[in-house]
């Protein structure tokens, strides 16, 4: 018999053997030094040419420094550049790290893709997830997540930081576009479809990629409306109001959670051992690998002062339970965790359990067998296929908020369009953050075939004479002008930023745009506002003198294809209001809010009265108009009266009434009539969008189960489930029942 020649390969190495296995024996050789590097994640700008974020030129010297001295076992960031580019780069920086080190352990890149490839030439940009939730339909958030890996996956882009899980209740926040919107239920549908897209991505095999959601917990919701700045949350509203995105993502099988860089009720969340342990691990059941934002060690120190200095903040940072720190431009977390392990206050067993967490994510990437890029599939980067599901996500998230007179869409024959505003011929303003670069790039590197809103029109508008005037023209001249045409269009809203840069005094319409309506509006002609930015900036002064108004949020590269579309017709609007749409510069009320968040005062009664639907938004969430109609049946119920195991359907049939096809989002909200802990006017349980034909009918139906649908969480999350009466309501038509004591 020959004999069977035995593999020298270590076990790690060995695709046959078990994740575990090969977890385990790679753990067991590695070195302190090399545990601590593994847990460390670096910014590219210590491993380029020139130190800035869009370079991806290696430098092979220092690559091998932070590689080969210091084991670091993770990169991030860069911006937009050639997806060859992206090749070379992570291939070599790869080759050193597989190559090079005494264990031959492959780095894993992390990267903001937040939209689309959003930092790769070329590349699919969807709208913002705010626009996602508009649209009120999970397949955009799927293709959103889909089309990014697959235009990024092959650059050796491993790791998202997306889906965003943040639940967006003020509209003064920087980062609201970056969210689903006011509801927690849709926030946790669109972030569990994309989680899902992103990680069980087929067609970029042989490559796997990571999901991130973040930032863990609560982040949403600062006090002043300034990021990164303190939060006061009760352990009730975090349970009912930001919990449940995460924990659905969980479930999903999220692979990784970045951390929340502000404090919670008095401790930043990187050094809570509630937050991070007690309720991220324990309590959720995440087992993935948790990792800090940006420097939030070092701001422990200098930002939060709840450490004398890094080695201190460092070791708050591990006893709260973080398992990979980005830390990002210095060795400074390295030297402090290995100091705290000479010292004995971590002990390396505390090292070994993020050590394992993180080399589990890197086996079940399919790293170590597939370290490097590949460049064969380019063509799939922007191919019309992806893009044409970017304007479908577009289409269906641009709102029309008013249409007096239908003076939308743009009857044919409209001769002389009048175009004006700061976003009328902007790429960047629909681009908005966190698109190309950071704060969403300088102009002049938006791809050549982008539309801005005004060569989108002359494209579906060519027998009519669109006039644009210059963003810097005197109202005078607009007065002027809006006098010779038919129809004004003027496009307002916000510059792009990112996080903290995007912080503002007042939620109000810049005054300067304020006077443009005014001046255009003097003429007496139909006026169409056409809103492009992050939030939903004040109008209350300016919305008499608009005919109509469209809020397109931030609709990225096929967004001004899509307004364009809707203004002329070809695309039927079905979006609806992801969020409250304020009234008041300076008070903000969700629609879920608690019955006694709004009253009004009766002199008549000297007494205050309580009233649901009120006057503190300009429109109300869900709102949202179409080209056609549609009407709802009364609801049919399939009981009403259930005990706690039982389950109710409910069933409407909606029926598009007017003369065009249209989509319809179809939203059901439960209201529980009484609680022991306050409970909300109304909230979302389930949504869906329907589309139908003039004179079609379908049926919708939505089965009420009590255990999922009617409870809600105590002060320690544990779910509590009341008798008594509740009233469920879609489109307006209500439907009581009574839940029973078993
Ligand atoms: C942001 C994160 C982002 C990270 C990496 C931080 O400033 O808060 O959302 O993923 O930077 O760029």
């Amino acid at each position: 018999m020959p004999k069977v020649a035995q593999s020298t390969k270590p076990i790690y190495q060995n695709a046959e053997a078990s994740i575990d296995e090969r977890v385990e024996d790679l753990l067991s050789r590695m070195t302190i030094e090399e545990k601590v590097g593994q847990m460390t994640q670096l910014d590219i700008t210590l491993i380029n040419k020139t130190g800035k974020q869009k370079d991806v030129e290696l430098v092979d010297k220092k690559a091998r420094y932070y590689l080969k001295e210091h084991h670091i076992g993770s990169f991030l960031n860069g911006e937009a550049v050639p997806a060859t580019a992206w090749y070379t780069y992570i291939y070599n920086l790869q080759k050193i790290a597989v190559e090079e080190t005494r264990l031959g352990i492959p780095i894993i890149y992390g990267i903001d893709h937040m939209h689309g490839a959003s930092y790769v030439d070329d590349s699919t940009i969807f709208p913002h997830n705010i626009n996602l939730g508009a649209t009120f339909n999970a397949d955009h958030a799927k293709e959103n997540g889909n089309i990014t890996v697959l235009e990024s996956a092959d650059l050796g882009h491993h790791w998202i930081f997306a889906p965003v899980l943040d639940i967006g209740r003020d509209p003064r926040w920087a980062r609201l576009y970056e969210t689903f919107g006011e509801s927690t239920h849709v926030a946790a549908t669109m972030g569990e479809a994309f989680v899902k897209a992103v990680q069980d991505h087929k067609e970029v095999a042989p490559y796997k990629v990571a999901a991130t959601g973040k930032h863990f917990l609560g982040y949403s919701a600062p006090s002043s409306g300034w990021d990164r700045t303190p939060v006061d949350l009760s352990d009730q509203t975090i349970f009912e109001i930001y919990v449940p995105s995460f924990q659905k993502a969980i479930d999903a099988g999220l692979k990784a959670i970045m951390l929340n860089s502000s404090e919670i009720s008095g401790i930043p969340v990187h050094a809570s051992k509630k937050i991070v342990t007690d309720l991220l691990r324990k309590k959720m059941g995440f087992k993935g690998l948790i990792l800090t934002d940006w420097d939030d060690l070092g701001k422990l120190v200098d930002y939060h002062h709840t450490a004398k200095d890094y080695t201190q903040a460092t070791e708050m940072a591990i006893n709260a339970g973080i398992d990979m720190n980005m830390t990002p431009n210095s060795l400074d977390f390295n030297e402090s965790l290995l100091e705290l392990v000479k010292d004995g206050r971590v002990k390396e067993s505390r090292l070994d359990e993020s050590v394992r967490r993180i080399l589990k994510l890197k086996f079940e990437l399919g790293l170590f067998e597939h370290p490097f890029p590949r460049n064969d599939r380019f063509q799939r980067i922007g191919a019309s296929e992806n893009r044409a599901k970017a304007k479908a996500a577009a289409d269906e998230s641009i709102i029309l908020l008013k249409n007096k007179y239908n003076t939308l869409p743009i009857s044919a024959d409209t001769k002389d369009i009048l175009l004006i505003g700061p976003n009328a011929n902007s790429k960047s303003a629909l681009g908005g953050g966190w698109t190309l670069g950071w704060q969403g790039a300088e102009p002049e590197r938006y791809p050549k075939d982008m539309h801005t809103i005004y060569t989108a029109l002359k494209d579906r508008f060519p027998d009519s004479d669109i006039t644009l005037l210059p963003t810097t023209v005197s109202d005078s001249r607009v007065v002027k002008e809006a006098k010779k045409h038919d129809l004004i269009l003027v496009a307002i809203g916000e510059e792009p930023y990112t996080e903290f840069i995007g912080n503002i005094t007042t939620l109000e319409l810049p005054a300067d745009q304020k006077s443009l309506i005014k001046a255009a509006a003097s003429a007496n002609k139909p006026l169409v506002g056409i809103f492009v930015g992050g939030r939903p900036l004040i109008v209350e002064d300016v919305i008499e003198d608009m005919s109509s108004y469209l809020w397109t949020g931030l609709p990225g590269f096929e967004g001004a294809e899509a307004i364009a579309d809707i203004l002329a017709g070809n695309v039927n609007p079905s979006a609806k209001l992801p969020l409250s749409y304020p009234l008041f510069a300076s008070h903000f009320v969700p629609y879920n809010h608690k019955s006694s968040s709004v009253y009004k005062f009766d002199p008549e009664q000297a007494n205050f009265i309580m009233q649901e639907e009120h006057s503190v938004w300009q429109w109300p969430f869900g709102h949202g108009l179409s080209y056609t109609s549609f009407e709802y049946s009364k609801i049919r119920l399939s009981k009403t009266v259930l005990s706690k195991n039982d389950k109710i359907e409910a069933t409407v049939t909606i029926k598009n009434s007017g003369s065009r096809a249209g989509k319809e989002a179809v939203i059901w909200y439960l209201k529980d009539h009484v609680g022991s802990i306050t409970r909300p006017v109304k909230e979302v349980k389930h949504f869906e969008k329907i589309s139908l034909e003039p004179g079609q009918s379908k049926e919708v139906s939505f089965t009420i189960e009590p255990a999922k649908h009617l409870g809600f969480p105590d002060f320690d999350g544990t779910y509590i489930l009341e008798s008594g009466m509740y009233t469920l309501n879609i489109g307006g038509k209500l439907a009581e029942f009574e839940l029973l004591d078993d």
